[in-house]
């Protein structure tokens, strides 16, 4: 057993990665944020401090700046780090390839060159669902083959998981945790933390609770004509509050040096756009009106998590259910309409 106190969390002022840093201290670990805030703001390290009641020590840098990352871990006991800086954007990546290799791939590889440097051999990856392409059947397990993306932004989280094991390969003294998360939407209950995406977001749930505040007039559905129950696109969409739970159960994983380990972390359970819409005006008594459109391309029609594995090994299950997500981002919402401005 090897023991993990101070976890260095990249990108930890972003959606999921400010949920975790929640989540490593109610469960006694101290988090280091290291964040550019290129995707996030400085408001939420404000916000953390109200909900935890701790000064969290944060650094403001680009985990590929070698010299700024050698800094933090020459000046902090790192007994482990939780990866989740990089750009994530689906439709961006079509558009600016390189930043988004060059942004992905580089942080990647210059955290692993510092923490071998250092000595630190623990470390989580924000990977994704995306990594298997389109599936060819539902329920996905760890056991799927990697497909290929249809998108730069998929693309470098494939490149990155395949560092992590030819790394894992050589270096048996190396834990490793590639956990793919499926949909994650929610927030915390307090409603002081959420998801912000910069501009019309891409994602359902930010442009739904945006229609209920009134900043969107209507929601475009992309798609009634796929070959499921309603018509509409399945997803498995967990709260950000489980997938930040999963991360802790994920970092005792790693204290019993497992090596490289993977897993998905969903819910198991399939939802449909309508369904979520339904389930928003029942959780929250907003309407959401939409109109429906073509189908967006790269959609799949269904995708959702298996989760056995998790169970078994992590002892992982998804505890809130798709109203609470529902509830709380639409609490988020209604508190900041304009997220962290
Ligand atoms: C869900 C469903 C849309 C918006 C993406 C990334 C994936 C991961 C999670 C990072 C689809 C439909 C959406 C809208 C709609 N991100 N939709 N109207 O595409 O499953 O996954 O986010 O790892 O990599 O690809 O999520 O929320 O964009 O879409 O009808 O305005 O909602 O067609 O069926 P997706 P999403």
């Amino acid at each position: 057993m090897s023991e993990i106190k101070t976890v260095l969390v990249t990108g930890g002022m972003g959606y999921i990665g400010s949920h975790t840093v929640i989540a490593l201290i109610e469960q006694g670990y101290q988090p280091i944020i290291v964040d550019d805030l290129a995707n996030s703001s400085p408001e939420v390290l404000n916000r953390l401090k109200i909900i935890t009641g701790k000064d969290i020590p944060f650094f403001k840098g680009n985990v590929c700046d070698k010299a700024f990352l050698e800094k933090i871990f020459s000046s902090h006991k790192i007994d482990a780090v939780i990866h989740f800086a990089g750009f994530k954007a689906v439709g961006e990546s079509v558009e600016k390839p390189l930043e988004y290799y060059r942004n992905n791939l580089d942080s990647t590889l210059t955290l692993l060159e510092v923490m071998t440097e250092k000595g630190v051999k623990n470390i989580i990856f924000s990977s994704s669902a995306t990594v298997y392409g389109t599936p060819v059947h539902v329920p996905l397990t760890e056991e799927d083959p990697i497909g290929t993306a249809t998108n730069p932004y998929g693309t470098t989280k494939i490149m990155q998981e395949k560092i992590f094991t030819d790394y894992a390969f050589v270096h048996k003294d190396f834990n490793i945790a590639l956990l793919r998360y499926f949909n994650p939407i929610g927030a915390h209950p307090s409603g002081l933390i959420g998801e912000a995406p910069y501009g019309t977001p891409n994602n359902l749930m930010p442009y739904i609770t945006q229609v209920a505040v009134g900043k969107l007039p209507r929601l475009t559905v992309f798609g009634n004509d796929y070959p499921t129950p309603d018509g509409t696109c399945i997803r498995d969409y967990i709260h950000v509050c489980d997938l930040a739970d999963g991360h802790v159960l994920a970092l005792k994983k790693l204290a019993q040096n497992p090596g490289l380990v993977i897993y998905n972390l969903g819910t198991g359970k399939g939802t449909s756009v309508m369904e979520l819409i339904h389930a928003y005006e029942k959780a929250t008594g907003v309407k959401i009106p939409y109109v429906i459109a073509a189908r967006r391309p790269g959609d799949v029609a269904e995708n959702y998590a298996g989760t056995l594995k998790a169970e078994k090994e992590l002892g992982f299950k998804a505890k809130r259910t798709i109203f609470d997500s529902c509830a709380d981002s639409n609490r988020w919402q209604q508190k900041n309409p304009k997220g962290y401005n």
